[in-house]
């Protein structure tokens, strides 16, 4: 019979923690305690769980010492604040922020591509960024047709992907466009509702924003790789939810053809093939919303370069761009058996 696992959500109450306990419902984990975590905002509130509800407690009040699995989704500084404490009492932590994953001593993992990089004694997981996540399920397949020397990747992200508040400002600032009114924008730096902009991450001395240069040296440590060049630009889009990507992969040698691509992509577990040329019909957020799978299509060789090919991909960035990955990470370590429900978001 399989262990019951007592799990913390820190961060239970947010976009990503939200997702976290919708899927330990959803993939049935044995559970003898679920404890859920916020900041005193949230402290009381209750959140559905099965067929009753669990009240949130503010992190202050955590109960470190019970727990088995702490699933952190947080921002970085709670994350590097509170994680000693629940690994110093036996607890193994996955980490959605990116307060670790460049630490070389912390893995930075997706499961079916690196999990070997987790060792017996991998007590901190860290989860690597949405774009990369999404861009690499559909990207570390290719390898199998030889060294992959570029990627060029421009990316279309979600609201969700900043969070509920941005979630909220979508929302209501398209509703104030629709309705000829005045909307002031208070959680992203420009106007959302029918605009697009480059992501709200500060630039670098070398022109590179903080999103597009955690894409660059997380594909390196991921694919361990640390000479993968990578170039992106990360576009915040007005999509509620699912970040998609256009993506040139660059091979040393000559490309693999369009359906070696289709069938190596179409047989990578996470990984679903939407390619109907005939139709017209390509992944798109609306479809990758609520799905675990990551959507890819529109794909074909680079004409300008025989050596590359050019594909597009959607995929929801709080399942397989967060929760879910952070799920996976924890029931591959601890031998976790799914029994799995059917979707219940998006
Ligand atoms: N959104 C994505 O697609 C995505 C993807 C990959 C990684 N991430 C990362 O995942 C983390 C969570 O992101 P999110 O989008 O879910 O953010 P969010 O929607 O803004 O949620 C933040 C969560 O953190 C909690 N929190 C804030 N201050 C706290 C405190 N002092 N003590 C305890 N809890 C506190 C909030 O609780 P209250 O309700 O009490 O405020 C809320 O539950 C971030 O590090 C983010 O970078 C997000």
């Amino acid at each position: 019979m399989q262990k019951e696992l007592s799990v913390a959500v820190i961060g239970a109450t947010g976009a990503v923690g939200t997702e976290i306990v919708e899927l330990i419902e959803r993939r049935g984990w044995q559970l003898k305690h679920l404890l859920l975590y916020g900041s005193s905002r949230s402290a009381g509130s209750e959140i559905k769980f099965k067929n009753s509800s669990i009240t949130v407690k503010a992190l202050e009040m955590a109960n470190y010492e019970a727990v088995d699995i702490a699933l952190f989704a947080a921002d970085s500084s709670i994350a590097k604040e509170w994680s000693p404490n629940f690994i110093e009492t036996g607890a193994f932590v996955v980490d959605n922020s990116s307060a670790f994953r460049m630490d070389r001593t912390v893995p930075l993992i997706i499961p079916e591509i690196n999990l070997s990089a987790v060792t017996s004694g991998t007590r901190l997981v860290a989860n690597p960024n949405c774009c990369t996540i999404i861009m690499l399920m559909v990207v570390a397949p290719l390898r199998k047709f030889g060294k992959i020397k570029r990627i060029i990747v421009s990316t279309y992200q979600s609201a969700s992907g900043a969070g509920r508040d941005a979630m909220n400002e979508l929302e209501l600032s398209t509703k104030a466009a629709v309705s000829g009114q005045e909307y002031q924008h208070k959680v992203l730096p420009h106007p959302y509702a029918f605009n697009l902009f480059s992501h709200n991450t500060p630039i670098g001395e070398d022109g590179y924003n903080g999103e597009e240069s955690k894409v660059i040296q997380e594909t390196k440590k991921i694919l361990d790789d640390p000479d993968i060049l990578v170039n992106p630009t990360c576009i915040r889009v007005p999509v509620m939810r699912a970040h998609s990507e256009s993506i040139t992969v660059e091979f040393e040698g000559n490309a693999p053809s369009v359906a070696e691509v289709q069938q190596a992509l179409s047989e990578f577990p996470g990984v679903k093939v939407v390619d109907d040329r005939e139709a017209n019909y390509f992944p798109m957020p609306i479809d990758a919303s609520g799905q675990d799978d990551v959507l890819v299509g529109r794909i074909r060789q680079d004409i300008s370069n025989p050596s590359a090919i050019s594909l597009f991909c959607s995929g929801d960035q709080l399942l397989k761009g967060a929760a879910l990955n952070a799920v996976q990470i924890a029931e591959a370590v601890f031998g976790i058996k799914l029994e799995l429900s059917p979707a219940m978001s998006g």
